[in-house]
């Protein structure tokens, strides 16, 4: 299994890259790539850790080297947001890098699964799925959104309100990874209930919770080791899926004929070549029907933004 994280020497890059040095499967690549000139020394700190996993580290000029032969291609390069700033407000600058990126995916190893988590995901994804288009290589069993962050934080939130084993709490979200497009299913949860006002509660901060990282950072950037950690735990599902385990994650991807949005996050089934089936998301209490209805027209512009950016 080779993997490679484009935007390895920043702070998601970093935590996400350490973890899977850590946790790949022995015999493993990790391939560190990044515009940063620290990345080669990234991987020299990495590579001294003993776990069986071979790092290599690659600059600016070295995407081709990173991506040839990958399996599996983790993007969170891109810049993060400050306190007052939106999702939406990075995509000026993560558009481009982020086509430029998939540009070097099609082109050195087209048949990679691949992970967006640079923001505003809504929209990179779809630029994303433009630019492979445009390549003629677009597999949409291979892209995902990871929107795996609005999972282990409802999780958290969830355990922590209710008082339970966090590691026995699964919390299904839908739908996309800003503000209200974030749909934690509540009703969905095993083994507890809630108030409305708890729910109401719930529901907003976990939608806010990468402003609440935001803010407490205050100017220092977003979401770094949970985000690291959540893309971690995609990419291993990733790659047992890839081995073999039948595995479902949320994630977000393309859903032929859905009412939703062309993307939309789901529970997938992962396998070998990537998706191997969409489920459905199931019955939503008549709070999250409204919530879904109230969110689908923005996160279908959020889409249309980025199938723009690239056809434009
Ligand atoms: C977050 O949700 C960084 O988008 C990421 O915090």
């Amino acid at each position: 299994m080779k993997v490679a994280v484009l935007g390895a020497a920043g702070g998601i890059g970093q935590a996400l890259s350490l973890l899977l040095k850590t946790q790949l499967p022995a015999g493993s690549e990790l391939a560190l790539y990044d515009v940063a000139p620290v990345v080669p020394g990234v991987a020299v700190d990495l590579s001294h850790i003993p776990t069986a996993v071979a790092v290599t580290g690659h600059g600016k000029d070295d995407l081709a080297d990173a991506l040839t032969g990958c399996d599996i291609v983790l993007i969170p390069a891109g810049v993060p947001r400050k306190p007052g700033m939106d999702r939406s407000d990075l995509f000026n600058i993560n558009a481009g890098i982020v086509k430029n990126l998939i540009n070097g995916v099609a082109d050195h190893c087209p048949t990679a699964c691949v992970g967006i988590i640079t923001n505003p995901v809504n929209t990179t994804v779809a630029i994303a799925a433009e630019a492979l288009k445009a390549k003629g290589v677009y597999d949409k069993n291979k892209l995902f959104g990871v929107t795996t962050l609005d999972v282990i934080r409802s999780e958290a939130f969830v355990a922590e309100l209710k008082g339970l084993d966090v590691a026995k709490t699964h919390v299904p979200v839908i739908g996309g990874h800003s503000g209200t497009t974030i749909l934690p299913l509540l009703s969905q949860v095993e083994g507890v209930s809630f108030t409305d006002e708890e729910i109401a509660s719930l529901t907003t901060r976990i939608q806010n919770a990468g402003t609440e990282v935001v803010e407490a950072k205050a100017g220092g950037g977003s979401a770094t080791l949970s985000m690291g950690q959540a893309a971690a735990r995609f990419c291993l599902s990733l790659v047992a899926a890839m081995q073999g385990a039948d595995v479902v994650e949320y994630t977000y991807v393309q859903v032929d004929g859905s009412d939703d949005a062309e993307f939309f996050a789901h529970p997938v089934r992962l396998g070998k070549n990537g998706v191997t089936e969409i489920l459905s998301y199931g019955e939503l209490s008549a709070f999250e029907e409204k919530a879904k209805a109230d969110m689908l027209d923005g996160l279908r512009s959020d889409i249309q933004l980025g199938v723009d950016f690239v056809n434009a």
